[in-house]
């Protein structure tokens, strides 16, 4: 069936077509907080970009749909390199993955022979592959503690690398990355809120720039929010300083609690190109499978998994 056939069902009828092929094909629907409500429902499994690779590396599904964006989708693929990874569509690029490059990374290395490699998840296979650790939002203070007396070159998201080297203490050499959702967050914006919300706690990702982490009452990747909000009691009020699809199913999963997103418009437009005709179409014709040279694979799923035995 075309694509554009798909866009004429309804949502129960996607809905269904989609449960029907995941059961035929044993295939896994592996969807990140970020994405919209109506693909987060359908998830086999919900969460953050650790807990998803994960996932991705455990599964004995014989396909993977990736929701979510590229670098997730290669991360899959690079750990589960027998399996079939869909990236549902194929333009659900993170524009922050794409602000290194092989060559500039090299350059930086031969700068700064003695130093390490540290890459932010949010990076490219070939940028895995030129680094000795990867690391995520959820485990990037461990990684670089466990580095913490070598100079460490960290890419590509200077405020994650920021944050890191704050609560670590260790000499990091930023790139110069950034997440365009987490970067639009201001002083203004928190004053904002607080007034609003007086007595909400403010929950930020490390993606975050310094400012804004610097005034939260918590600092947490997207499952860690999850995480925090399950563990507070009824009643409990939170403002979410990341992108609104977290918000969302903050507020599904806990109506007697209160979420307020730090902005509305902090929407990640890459993450919501998924829409449940795609994931149909995708799963259904086996769309887009994701793949990755095997020597460049040979060489990224080493500091991943390095990741991964850490934490
Ligand atoms: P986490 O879900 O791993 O915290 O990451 C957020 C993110 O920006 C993914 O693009
Ligand atoms: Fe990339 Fe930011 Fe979107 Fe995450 S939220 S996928 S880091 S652009």
């Amino acid at each position: 069936m075309e694509f554009k056939e798909y866009l004429s069902l309804s949502q129960p009828e996607l809905v269904k077509r989609i449960e029907q092929a995941k059961r035929e094909k044993n295939a896994l629907l592996l969807v990140h907080n970020y994405q919209p409500m109506e693909i987060q429902r359908l998830a086999d499994f919900l969460g953050d970009s650790l807990e998803l690779s994960r996932r991705a590396a455990q599964t004995d599904a014989n396909l993977i749909v990736f929701c979510g964006v590229d670098f997730m989708a290669e991360t899959a693929k690079i750990l589960s390199p027998k399996k079939k990874v869909l990236l549902p569509d194929h333009q659900a690029t993170c524009p922050m993955a794409a602000m290194v490059t092989a060559q500039a990374l090299r350059a930086k290395k031969r700068q700064y022979p003695q130093a390490l490699v540290v890459s932010y998840v949010n990076s490219r296979a070939e940028i895995k592959a030129e680094s000795d650790l990867c690391c995520t939002s959820a485990n990037a203070v461990k990684v670089v503690q466990s580095l913490k007396d070598r100079e460490i070159i960290f890419v590509p998201d200077r405020h994650l690398g920021e944050y890191a080297a704050r609560q670590t203490g260790a000499k990091l050499i930023l790139w110069e990355g950034f997440c365009y959702v987490h970067t639009k967050f201001s002083s203004p914006d928190v004053q904002r809120a607080r007034k609003e919300h007086p007595g909400a706690k403010l929950l930020v990702h490390p993606e975050c720039p310094w400012q804004i982490v610097e005034q939260a009452d918590f600092v947490a990747s997207t499952s860690g929010m999850v995480r925090l909000a399950q563990n507070s009691p009824a009643g409990a009020s939170f403002i979410i300083g990341t992108e609104v699809g977290l918000v969302e199913q903050l507020k599904a999963a806990h109506p007697d609690k209160n979420f307020y997103p730090l902005r509305e418009d902090a929407v990640c437009k890459q993450m919501k190109l998924n829409t449940l005709a795609k994931v149909a179409w995708a799963i259904e014709n086996e769309q887009h499978p994701v793949e990755v040279p095997e020597e460049v694979r040979l060489k990224a799923v080493k500091a991943l998994e390095k990741m991964l035995s850490i934490v």
